[in-house]
């Protein structure tokens, strides 16, 4: 029998996104190598498609990512194109792409690695055993919702935007986070700002009937600013956090200092067939070109990528023990070095970590 062949569209993108993207392709090839049938593309997204096209993203590339399998994507953003009008933006480029994949649901494991408990700012104490995996709405709310704009009015310049959600966004979103709940510790912690905003109040009010299906999962409410500070204090307390865009991206970003760095986060976003894989870190233009970003964000997405749409979880139990392996061994790059870490930069931690993949999975 012909053995399946998998497209996996590769989108770089801006600042140290190349340069990440270079150590995930290391991770495919082994892979590969053991003999499962992947095929790459690679196409331009954010400023390097701008460069390009003079626009983020372009229809054909969108139309590929709808024939893959899967996407991995690097980071988008960069100071040259801050000036740049919203429509023309870096950003747009990704926020269109999540919406014609129709990703709704994106999620971010939060996960502290025992070795690097005291490089987090937080006490070990605290982080110590943190597992818990954040689901947030990716396609609707306040990064979508309409009327939006800047006006010039009597009053001077006007900016706004509105936070749309209609209840079967709530819906199928809150499916996802009580499911996800079942395979794990049973936990959903919904946060929203019911107390100010009639959309949370929707959100609360939906969050609750869909509970009605999953009796064995336990549910509670937070408001987002007390979120935020639990996080902090307590943050063994949450198995899953369901949230909505604008707040799941402030909270994921948050969350990422308890595992010690942003760069080790990373992302699955899932709607339909096509699921996108992303480090929840962004294009860190005051690093790109020197070698030293961190690739183990991109290449736990790419674990992500083999679990979900491929599905494949050996293969993404091995990379993330890889990954695990080399950060025990205490080779690092700089943003998670430890005291007698030995550092190392981007293309030689994909090295170890490529090596270590390699070692486990015999053709
Ligand atoms: C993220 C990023 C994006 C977002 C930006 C780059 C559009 O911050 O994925 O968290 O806000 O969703
Ligand atoms: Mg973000």
């Amino acid at each position: 029998m012909k053995k399946r062949l998998y497209r996996i569209l590769l989108l770089p993108g801006d600042g140290i996104g190349p340069e990440i993207m270079a150590e995930a392709v290391k991770i495919i090839d082994a892979v590969s190598h053991a003999g499962i049938n992947i095929e790459i593309d690679t196409d331009l997204i954010g400023g390097a498609a701008i460069e390009k096209y003079g626009m983020p993203i372009t229809e054909t590339t969108i139309k590929k990512a709808k024939r893959c399998d899967a996407v991995l994507l690097g980071a988008v953003g960069g100071r040259k194109w801050d000036s740049l009008s919203y429509n023309l933006r870096p950003e747009q480029g990704l926020l269109l792409l999540r919406k014609s994949l129709k990703l709704f649901a994106n999620l971010r494991p939060v996960k502290t690695l025992r070795p690097l408990l005291n490089i987090s700012p937080l006490k070990s104490e605290i982080v110590n055993g943190v597992d818990f995996i954040i689901v947030r709405e990716l396609t609707s709310g306040i990064y979508f919702g309409k009327p939006r704009g800047i006006k010039s009015t009597p009053r001077g310049e006007k900016g706004y935007n509105t936070e749309v959600y209609y209840q079967h966004e709530i819906e199928r979103i809150a499916h996802i986070a009580f499911q996800l709940a079942q395979k794990r510790r049973k936990k959903v912690t919904s946060v929203d700002k019911a107390n100010v905003l009639e959309s949370s109040i929707l959100w609360r009010k939906v969050v609750n009937e869909v509970h009605k299906e999953y009796p064995d999962v336990e549910l509670n409410h937070l408001y987002v600013d007390n979120c935020a500070m639990q996080i902090i204090k307590d943050p063994k307390q949450f198995d899953i956090i369901l949230t909505n865009n604008i707040f799941g991206d402030i909270l994921s970003d948050e969350s990422a200092m308890i595992t010690g760095s942003i760069g080790m986060l990373p992302s699955a976003s899932l709607g339909r067939s096509v699921g996108l894989y992303e480090p929840v870190h962004g294009s860190a233009p005051d690093i790109a070109g020197r070698n030293i970003a961190n690739p183990c964000g991109i290449i736990l997405s790419l674990a992500l990528l083999f679990r979900y749409s491929l599905n494949y979880p050996q293969v993404a139990q091995v990379i993330e023990e890889a990954v695990e392996r080399v950060i025990a061994a205490n080779y690092r790059t700089k943003d998670i070095a430890g005291k007698n870490s030995r550092i190392l930069n981007t293309s030689e931690i994909g090295d170890c970590i490529k090596e270590e993949v390699a070692k486990k999975l015999t053709p």
